[in-house]
């Protein structure tokens, strides 16, 4: 048994996913690192504390609870290894993650580039919160690829990415978005949330900050409120003073089921993956349905995107129905055993919610004469929820069923 620092580990994913985080040498031989739950740390001498104030934002020392205790260093030095990343920062829920980013990069007068298909609540923040303190936002296409070069003015400091987009699925050109951004002089962040860092490596493609909701995979068991942004020093340390002047600190237990979270994540995702395309491909062939929103199908129009550029699909995707009468897609819904309704995803149950994205868009139009379902793909047995849904579907069709729109 040999506690090698991460940095000495080898390279795979699911070895780093494995081992890194762990040091069983300075823990009694225990395998998982422990919950450190800490507010006050005592420094021995005078000289210690003057060290550790100067080091404070260094990312070395364990200062105060705030600055993250080891479970929580455990945790972000996996995800920073993953990610291909100098260092990672846990913080209290993705949202979080987001705004203490785009916080980082932005003051009075500055101009943000944000993709149409972002996570609504990142709208709102945009809005109100950025609005507020005098920073601008336009929304783009997520089909914009190196054209986003136009909606440039000298003051875009922040082009900010998410793909697949939220509730629709749209891919977006990564690489050619940030190459035009960083020619600019904008910082580019993406949000990584649906593919994770084993699908997709924002920062080996040109992106400098990438997020990810460690709420969803990551963590993968739907216990849990966490974000995690990686990066390199120097930004992650901008992001760091960021997010602890508006006093984010991530919880320990969090890291710790977080970083547990993480040791399986690879196979989950198999999993995820593999009944999430079943799913998707019978639902294609099902009379009800209008389109499949997934870009792993041949038929989606980010198939090719994601095939240049990811190394896998996850377990999230959407579908359009045929326009039907409300009571009968209630019907559906309400009576569902296995999927459940509710927010989030990435857990290792399976859930189906309908959504209203055309209230979210402003630079793109979402108009169907149908209702919108997301759907997630847990882990249960795919014939099982395959025969859930079928069984929803006869109940929207005994309620009057679909038009042929
Ligand atoms: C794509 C995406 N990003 C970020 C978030 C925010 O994560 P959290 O709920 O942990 O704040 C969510 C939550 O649903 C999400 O779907």
């Amino acid at each position: 048994m040999s506690d090698r620092p991460p940095d000495a580990l080898p390279a795979g994913d699911d070895t780093v996913l494995t081992h890194a985080g762990n040091r069983p040498r300075d823990n009694f031989g225990v395998v998982n690192p422990p919950v450190y739950h800490a507010s006050t740390i005592l420094f021995p001498t005078v000289e210690a504390l003057r060290e550790a104030q100067a080091s404070a934002s260094r990312f070395s020392m364990v200062t105060y609870g705030r600055q993250g205790t080891p479970t929580t260093i455990a945790f972000e030095e996996t995800v920073a290894r993953l990610e291909g990343a100098d260092r990672a920062l846990a913080l209290p829920s993705g949202l979080a993650a987001i705004a203490a980013s785009l916080m980082a990069f932005l003051k009075t007068g500055d101009h943000l580039l944000m993709v149409d298909t972002v996570y609504g609540p990142v709208r709102t923040l945009c809005k109100r919160l950025l609005t507020d303190f005098g920073i601008a936002t336009s929304f783009y296409d997520p089909a914009v690829g190196d054209r986003i070069e136009g909606l440039m003015r000298p003051e875009t400091k922040v082009v900010y990415l998410e793909a697949p987009g939220s509730l629709t699925f749209e891919m977006q050109d990564v690489p050619a978005v940030a190459a035009a951004a960083r020619a600019r002089g904008a910082t580019t962040i993406m949000d990584n949330t649906w593919a994770t860092p084993l699908f997709f490596k924002p920062l080996k493609h040109g992106v400098d900050v990438v997020i990810e909701a460690a709420t969803k995979y990551i963590g993968g068991h739907s216990d849990l409120m966490m974000g995690v942004v990686a990066a390199d020093h120097e930004r992650l340390i901008r992001i760091k003073t960021a997010a602890h002047m508006m006093g984010h600190a991530a919880a320990p237990d969090d890291c710790y089921l977080a970083l547990r979270g993480l040791r399986t994540l690879s196979v989950r995702l198999e999993r995820h993956q593999r009944t999430g395309l079943a799913l998707a491909r019978w639902l294609q062939a099902r009379p009800e349905v209008e389109r499949v929103l997934h870009p792993a199908l041949p038929q989606d129009p980010g198939h090719r995107l994601w095939q240049r550029d990811f190394a896998g699909a996850t377990g999230l995707f959407g579908i359009v129905l045929k326009p039907c009468a409300p009571a009968a897609l209630e019907s559906m819904l309400d009576g569902m055993e296995l999927f459940g309704m509710g927010y989030s995803w990435g857990g290792y149950e399976s859930l189906i919610l309908p959504v209203d994205p055309k209230a979210i868009r402003s630079a793109t139009r979402w108009e169907t004469a149908g209702p919108t379902l997301r759907l997630h793909a847990g882990l249960e047995d795919p014939k099982d929820l395959i025969a859930d849904l079928d069984r929803g579907f006869a109940r929207l069709n005994a309620g009057g069923g679909v038009q042929e729109p």
